[in-house]
C-alpha cells in the first residue's frame, strides 16, 4: 500500500512538472521580435545578432516588409514609431505618416456633392506624400547603432532574390486584382500570367522578384533619404502620379518632414502605458477605454463575462464618437487632449454607460443626414456596405525588445491592400492610398466603414487621421521598464485589438501567445454593430449580449497583432505573432 502510494505521488508530480510550464511561449534570454513576415523577423534577428539594438532590428524589419509584404506596407507609405531607450528611460514618438499633397482640396473626391467610390482608394488620385523612407532612416540615424548598408541588406537581398507567394498574398492580390491591373508596372510585378496569358493572381510558391526595388534600396543604403525626396526617384514618383491624374509634386516631396510628438500617456491597473497621440485616434481610444474599464471594474475583469463585454462595448462606442467629434491632424485642429484623457472625463464616460442595455449609437451622435455610400468601390463600380468592408489585415506592425530593454513599437502602412496599386515607374516603389483616411465627405464611411468628421476634412499638407496604435506597456514595479511592445493592423479595429491584448495579459494573466490569439470583439460607433470574430463569443454569451440590445455581426478574423513581452521578474522575453496570419516571432537564446 505504502509503495503504491509512493508511485502515485511520483506519477502525479511528474505530470505536474510536464503539464505546467510557467509560460506557453518560448523564453528568450536575448532580444525578441515579432513581425507579420518570417523574412522580416529574420532580418531583425540578424541585426540583433550583429550587435544591433531594437531600432536597428525594427528598421531592418520595416525595409524587409516593404519588399515581402507589398499588401501591407512599402517605401511609398508611412507610419508611426515609439522608441524606448532603456538607458535614459525616455520614450520618443516619430510620426512619418503621409500628408496630403499641396494641391489636394477638400472636395477632391466628390462629384455633384457625392463621393465617387474608388477615387480615394485606387490609383494616382489616392496617393498622399510618402513618409516611410524619411521615417525609417531617421529612426536609424537617431537611435540605431549599425551602418545603413548593413540594416538595408536583408531587404535588398529579398528584393533581388524574391519571396514566394503565400495564401495571404493570394487573398489580398485577389481583393485588389482589378486595381493592380490598372497599372501595367504594378501588374507586371505583383501579378503573373495565367494559362490564358492574362496577368492574374500568382500561384502559391511563385517567386516575386523586384530588381528595380533592389536598386532603389541600394541607392538609399548608399545615399540616405535624399534621392527619394529629390532627384530621379522623386521625379519618377511624381511622373507616375501625374500621368494617372493625381496631384503629387516635387515640392511635396522636397518639403516632406517627419514630426516628433510626446507619447500619449495612460495607465492600466498600475501599469504605465505610452501610446500614439494624434494624428492617430488609436492611442486615445486605448487610454480612454482602459481607463473606463478600470473605473467600472476596479477589482479586474472577468473573462468573457457578458456584463463585462457589454461595458467594454459601450466604452468603445463612446470613444469612437469622440473620434468623430474631435480628432484630426493636431497641426490643423485644436483637440482638447488634456480634457479627453482626464480622470474626470473618463469617469463621466464610464458613468454614462447603462449597465443594463446598449445605447443606440445615433442617440450619442446622430449620423450625418443624407450621407450614403462608401469610398470603397466594388468591381462592379458600386460601393461596399461598410459593415462588410472585406479586409482588415493589411498594414503591418513590428515589435522588438532587445536584450538591454530598448524597445520599438512601429506600425507602418500603404493603407489598403497594395496601397493605390500604383508603382512609380522604374523604381519598384508601391505608392500608398492614405488619402482614403481623410473624411472624403464627413459622414460617409471610408474603406474601413469608418466615419470621421469635419476635423478630418482634407487640406493641403494635412495628415489624415489614423487608427494605428503602436503601444508600450511598462512594468508595475518599474515604470521605466518596458513589459510589452504591441500593435496591429486592421484599420478601424486596430485600437480594440491593442486594448484586448493588453487586457488579456493584465486582467486574465495570459501568456503573450494566448493574449494575441484570443477571439476579438469590436465596435466603432457606426455601423451600430458589435463585430465578433470567429473565436470571439460562445453562443450563450452572444445571446446575453443580444438581450441587452447589441446587434451582433460575425466577421472574418481581423488584425495581426505582433507583440513582445519582457518578464519584469526574470528578464526573459517572449514573442507572439498573431496566429491569424503568416508572421513569425523570433528571439535570441
Ligand atoms: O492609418 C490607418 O488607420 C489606416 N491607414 C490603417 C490601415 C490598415 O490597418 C489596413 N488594415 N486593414
Amino acid at each position: 500500500m505504502r509503495a503504491h502510494r509512493k508511485t502515485w505521488w511520483s506519477v502525479a508530480l511528474s505530470l505536474l512538472v510536464v503539464a505546467m510550464p510557467a509560460w506557453a511561449a518560448r523564453p528568450y534570454r536575448g532580444g525578441a521580435v515579432a513581425t507579420a513576415h518570417p523574412m522580416a523577423s529574420e532580418a531583425a534577428l540578424r541585426m540583433l545578432d550583429k550587435g544591433g539594438n531594437a531600432v536597428d532590428a525594427a528598421v531592418a524589419a520595416a525595409f524587409t516588409l516593404a519588399v515581402v509584404g507589398p499588401y501591407h506596407s512599402g517605401l511609398g507609405g508611412g507610419g508611426f514609431a515609439l522608441v524606448h531607450d532603456a538607458k535614459t528611460g525616455g520614450t520618443q514618438v516619430l510620426d512619418f505618416r503621409e500628408v496630403a499633397p499641396k494641391a489636394a482640396t477638400r472636395d477632391m473626391y466628390l462629384k455633384d456633392g457625392q463621393v465617387v467610390p474608388g477615387l480615394s482608394t485606387d490609383g494616382a488620385t489616392s496617393v498622399a506624400v510618402p513618409g516611410a523612407v524619411a521615417g525609417y532612416l531617421e529612426l536609424l540615424e537617431k537611435h540605431g547603432k549599425l551602418p545603413r548598408a548593413v540594416v538595408l541588406q536583408p531587404a535588398i537581398e529579398a528584393a533581388r532574390n524574391g519571396f514566394w507567394v503565400s495564401p495571404k498574398y493570394q487573398a489580398l492580390a485577389t481583393l485588389r486584382r482589378d486595381c493592380l491591373r490598372q497599372d501595367p508596372e504594378a501588374a507586371r510585378i505583383f501579378l503573373a500570367k495565367n494559362e490564358q496569358g492574362e496577368l492574374d493572381v500568382p500561384p502559391i510558391g511563385h517567386l516575386v522578384r523586384q530588381p528595380e526595388l533592389a536598386r532603389t534600396l541600394q541607392t538609399l543604403a548608399k545615399s540616405g533619404p535624399k534621392p527619394f525626396y529629390s532627384g530621379p526617384i522623386a521625379q519618377a514618383m511624381v511622373d507616375t502620379v501625374k500621368a494617372g491624374g493625381g496631384v503629387l509634386s516635387l515640392e511635396d516631396l522636397k518639403d516632406f518632414k517627419t514630426r516628433a510628438h510626446a507619447p500619449l500617456e495612460g495607465s492600466y491597473r498600475g501599469h504605465r502605458i505610452l501610446t500614439m497621440p494624434p494624428p492617430s485616434a488609436g492611442g486615445l481610444a486605448v487610454v480612454q477605454v482602459l481607463g473606463a474599464l478600470e473605473r467600472l471594474r476596479p477589482q479586474g475583469l472577468e473573462f468573457r463575462e457578458p456584463e463585462t463585454l457589454h461595458l467594454y462595448t459601450e466604452a468603445v462606442r463612446r470613444v469612437y464618437v469622440d473620434r468623430v467629434k474631435y480628432l484630426g491632424d493636431p497641426a490643423f485642429v485644436k483637440i482638447p487632449m488634456e480634457s479627453l484623457t482626464s480622470s474626470g472625463y473618463i469617469a463621466d464616460l464610464a458613468g454614462s454607460i447603462d449597465p443594463k442595455k446598449a445605447t443606440p449609437s445615433a442617440s450619442l451622435l446622430p449620423p450625418v443626414e443624407g450621407a450614403s455610400g462608401s469610398t470603397l468601390k466594388k468591381p462592379d463600380g458600386t460601393w461596399y456596405d461598410p459593415s462588410s468592408a472585406p479586409e482588415k489585415k493589411n498594414t503591418t506592425h513590428i515589435s522588438v525588445i532587445d536584450k538591454n530593454g530598448n524597445a520599438v513599437a512601429l506600425t507602418t502602412t500603404v493603407n489598403y491592400a497594395f496601397g493605390s496599386c500604383l508603382v512609380a515607374k522604374g523604381t519598384g516603389i508601391l505608392l500608398n492610398d492614405e488619402m482614403d483616411d481623410f473624411a472624403a465627405l464627413p459622414g460617409v464611411p471610408n474603406a474601413y466603414g469608418l466615419v470621421t468628421g469635419e476635423a478630418n476634412a482634407i487640406a493641403p499638407g494635412k495628415v489624415p487621421l489614423s487608427s494605428m496604435s503602436p503601444t508600450l506597456v511598462f512594468s508595475k514595479e518599474d515604470p521605466k521598464k518596458v513589459m510589452l511592445a504591441v500593435g496591429s493592423p486592421g484599420g478601424s479595429t486596430i485600437p480594440t485589438t491593442v486594448i484586448q491584448v493588453i487586457s488579456n495579459l493584465v486582467d486574465h494573466k495570459m501568456d503573450v501567445v494566448r493574449a494575441v490569439g484570443q477571439g476579438r470583439l469590436h465596435h466603432q460607433y457606426l455601423p451600430d454593430e458589435l463585430w465578433v470574430d470567429r473565436w470571439g463569443l460562445e453562443a450563450a454569451t452572444q445571446a446575453a449580449l443580444e438581450a441587452k440590445g447589441h446587434k451582433i455581426r460575425r466577421q472574418e478574423a481581423w488584425g495581426d497583432a505582433e507583440a513582445v513581452y519582457s518578464d519584469p521578474k526574470t528578464n526573459l522575453r517572449y514573442a507572439a505573432s498573431d496566429p491569424r496570419n503568416e508572421g513569425a516571432a523570433l528571439g535570441q537564446d
